[in-house]
């Protein structure tokens, strides 16, 4: 990448987590010469983004940076010239995401954000949107590198991968969140520890985890089995079975509670949706209060209260993403890309996610050895699933959509499959026109 100034284009700039991604560009001026930044969004998220616009701003000023700030619905504009595209929008917002939650449960499925059936609704609405994105880096920023952090994160970047020619990077806060909560419990510093992940997104295993040259997988699968602190905030803390992990050997991320723990996390999520709401609609108030905070003019840095939502060191996350490919620093970092025979039992295009040495020339996975029976059967099922799912989002496929929800784990037979695929296409009519 040719070094100069820095344009970032921010697309769904209006999410309540910018100002989180703002304050890390600010952290690493000395190291990132960003001048320009672009927030773009849709119409309806207008006002959401002028209240963002005007917060980054006082960021900006407070701390006397040189960046030129725009915020606009031009999404061509925002994406001209940048060197690094960040994708992080919701299609049909909040609310589509409530139903994504609400449908499965009806059928006795898990319903959430990325996981099952939830996840395969938000995928069949972004995909379509994001390869439009593509389009326009294809024609007005072909050198930029599109970070996506758009949910389900792994997928979207897999049909990024399958269908542009888009450099791209998936990212996700959950590594990097439990690299962080592994330190805690051992009581040490993050960067003394060497953690060998492998998996997909929201399916990622720690395969095995070092301190200071000390294999210390045990250690910490006792520690989460003995209740140490292992989950994020909008995964419900469902306490670890020791004898299971010991068995698993692997250190398994938040999500992996809604496989493992299937029925304990449906009966949860039922009892949180009639009394205090799915975690999108807790989400829904969390956001309206943001919103109020960050309206007030006095206000000129991330507000606390936003820690109360599950993306955590999602500023630290991308931006040393930005750093490591923008100064060819090679450092470790855990992202989505592609598997290039990194997992020997998966095709090469397929996305996994996995810690990979990222440079000016992307990201290049590091393997972890070859994975048993305990896990690759997990993740070749979930890759099947989402493989499927790409293909019934780009081409409108009806079958290829109930093969993929057959193939999900969470989704017990044909029959709820069929059902929910039919309440999903008909709820989110106006969001999937490839269907008609
Ligand atoms: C974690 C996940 C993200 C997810 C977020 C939801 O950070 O890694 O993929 O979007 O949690 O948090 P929320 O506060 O919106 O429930």
């Amino acid at each position: 990448m040719a070094k100069g100034a820095l344009k970032l284009a921010i697309i769904g700039g209006g999410s309540s987590y910018t100002p989180e991604l703002v304050e890390g560009v600010l952290k690493r001026l000395d190291r990132l010469p960003v001048k320009e930044i672009h927030f773009v969004d849709v119409e309806a998220g207008k006002e959401k983004l002028d209240i963002i616009a005007h917060l980054a701003q006082r960021m900006i000023d407070k701390v006397g940076a040189d960046i030129k700030l725009t915020a606009s619905m031009d999404r061509k504009a925002a994406i001209a010239g940048a060197d690094f595209v960040m994708t992080q929008f919701r299609v049909g917002g909040l609310q589509a995401r409530a139903n994504d939650e609400r449908i499965p449960l009806k059928y006795d499925v898990i319903g959430q954000e990325t996981t099952g059936p939830g996840g395969f609704a938000k995928a069949l609405r972004t995909i379509p949107v994001i390869l439009g994105i593509c389009k326009d880096i294809e024609a007005l920023a072909p050198n930029a590198w599109m970070l996506n952090f758009t949910n389900p994160a792994g997928l979207v970047t897999e049909a990024v991968q399958k269908y542009s020619k888009v450099k791209t990077i998936g990212l996700c806060n959950v590594p990097v969140s439990m690299t962080m909560m592994i330190a805690e419990m051992m009581a040490c510093q993050s960067d003394e520890l060497t953690l060998e992940y492998a998996g997909l997104n929201h399916l990622l295993w720690a395969h095995r985890a070092w301190l200071n040259g000390e294999d210390i997988t045990a250690q910490v699968l006792e520690k989460v089995g003995d209740g140490a602190n292992f989950s994020m905030k909008n995964i419900f803390e469902e306490p670890w079975e020791p004898e299971f992990l010991q068995a698993l050997g692997a250190i398994p991320c938040p999500y992996h509670r809604y496989f493992y723990q299937t029925e304990a996390m449906l009966a949860e999520e039922k009892a949180s949706a009639e009394q205090g709401g799915t975690r999108a609609e807790q989400v829904m108030v969390t956001e309206q209060e943001l919103f109020e905070l960050y309206q007030n003019p006095e206000l000129d840095e991330k507000p606390e209260q936003l820690e109360q939502r599950g993306g955590a060191y999602y500023s630290d996350a991308s931006l040393n993403l930005v750093d490591a490919i923008y100064n060819n620093r090679n450092t470790i970092n855990v992202v989505n890309t592609r598997n290039n025979g990194t997992m020997h039992f998966l095709p090469d295009d397929a996305v996994i996610e996995c810690s990979a040495v990222v440079g000016s020339a992307g990201a290049r996975p590091i393997g972890v050895g070859k994975l048993g029976p305990a896990v690759t059967g997990l993740i070749h099922q979930v890759k099947a699933y989402e493989q499927l799912t790409v293909e019934a989002a780009v081409h409108g496929d009806y079958d290829s959509a109930l093969m993929a929800l057959v193939n999900n784990p969470l989704v017990p037979d044909i029959t709820k499959a069929k059902a929910i695929l039919d309440d999903i296409l008909r709820t989110n009519y106006d969001y999937l026109p490839q269907f008609r």
